[in-house]
């Protein structure tokens, strides 16, 4: 990941100045927040993903890219604050989360300041298109967290079904990051869908494998708690496949206990369930195919370094542990 920070060094030094700019306020809570936020450390993976695509395209030292670049990260920081509260999680970035540390309104209603924030600067770049392509992609995450919500304690959600809020969650900022990118640049309608397509994918991969390392992870590495979607009773695709490969067995009537109840406590009886069944390979392998997918879809762009990023970083998103 290192190697492609340094591809687009420049702008990225330029994304976090605006970054901390942006994140000021003459309301003390909303500045301690702010604060904390910009210092605490995130992969800022999808600015990169919107940097290295303008980069691909010529055209990564615009200005509109950069403003681009940190209203993506507003909008996913947004999205953070208000998760941890939905999903009551302690810790995030190695560190006790927004809620842990200044409660759930402070975090909802900073959340909200961080929102305007984002759309703040998507009207500084002034363009209606890309407006329109991160409007509607703030509505799908809105509407995928609230599918998600709905379908806690759900022990026959299928596999589409998760891929439906996995993309609107999480894969469709990825990806209107990387439509926006090409937008801006200028280019040609099948290039902006390809660079779109790549984002979707590499979310989705993005996002399965978080779901992977819930189980497979340890707290140290990802500076989260794993078994957080246990206790939420949240069913991720290692129980949907722990569950579908177990179907009329004494072990799926265990799991859907252990499920039902929340109960984290059995987190370790889980992990093995996952691992003999095989459950959490496929989710592995679903993962891998997802981040191939990604690969495929700029496979044809013109050859240049910021590409070779872009698919490195495909892989880098299902072979990570933070
Ligand atoms: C966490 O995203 C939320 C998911 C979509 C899984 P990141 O893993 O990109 O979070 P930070 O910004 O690096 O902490
Ligand atoms: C991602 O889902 C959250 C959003 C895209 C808003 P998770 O709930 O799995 O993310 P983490 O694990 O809390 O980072
Ligand atoms: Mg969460
Ligand atoms: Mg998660």
């Amino acid at each position: 990941m290192q190697s492609s920070y340094a591809l687009v060094s420049e702008e990225f030094k330029a994304v976090n100045a605006l970054i901390t700019e942006q994140l000021t306020s003459h309301v003390g809570l909303v500045e301690d927040i702010s604060q904390y936020l910009v210092t605490s450390g995130g992969k800022r993976i999808r600015p990169l993903i919107t940097l290295l695509t303008a980069g691909a395209l010529g055209n990564a030292g615009n200005y509109q890219q950069i403003q681009l670049a940190a209203a993506i990260e507003f909008l996913h920081t947004a999205t953070l604050l208000h998760d941890d509260v939905v999903d009551m999680s302690a810790l995030r970035r190695g560190q006790p989360t927004a809620n842990a540390n200044w409660g759930n309104a402070s975090s909802v209603l900073v959340g909200d300041f961080v929102y305007s924030k984002a759309f703040e600067l998507m009207v500084a770049i002034g363009s209606l298109p890309v407006m329109d392509v991160l409007s509607n992609a703030t509505t799908k995450i809105a509407e995928g967290e609230v599918k998600q919500l709905m379908a806690i304690g759900d022990l026959n959600l299928t596999q589409a079904e998760y891929f439906d809020v996995i993309r609107n969650k999480t894969a469709v900022l990825f990806a209107g990051g990387c439509r926006c990118g090409a937008i801006i640049a200028n280019t040609d309608k099948a290039t902006e869908n390809s660079l779109s397509l790549y984002g979707l994918h590499l979310g989705q991969a993005f996002q399965i494998f978080d779901d992977y390392l819930d189980y497979e992870g340890n707290t140290e590495d990802l500076g989260k708690n794993v078994g957080d979607d246990l206790a939420e009773g949240k069913l991720t695709l290692p129980l949907i496949e722990a569950l579908r490969i177990t179907t009329n067995t004494k072990e799926n009537t265990v799991l859907r206990q252990i499920i039902e109840e929340k109960d984290v406590s059995r987190i370790q009886e889980v992990i093995a369930l996952c691992n003999e069944t095989g459950a959490l390979n496929n989710t592995r392998s679903l993962a891998l195919a997802e981040a191939d997918t990604a690969k495929r879809a700029i496979a044809d762009l013109p050859h240049s370094s910021h590409r070779d990023a872009l698919q490195g970083i495909a892989d880098l998103a299902v072979h990570r542990k933070q």
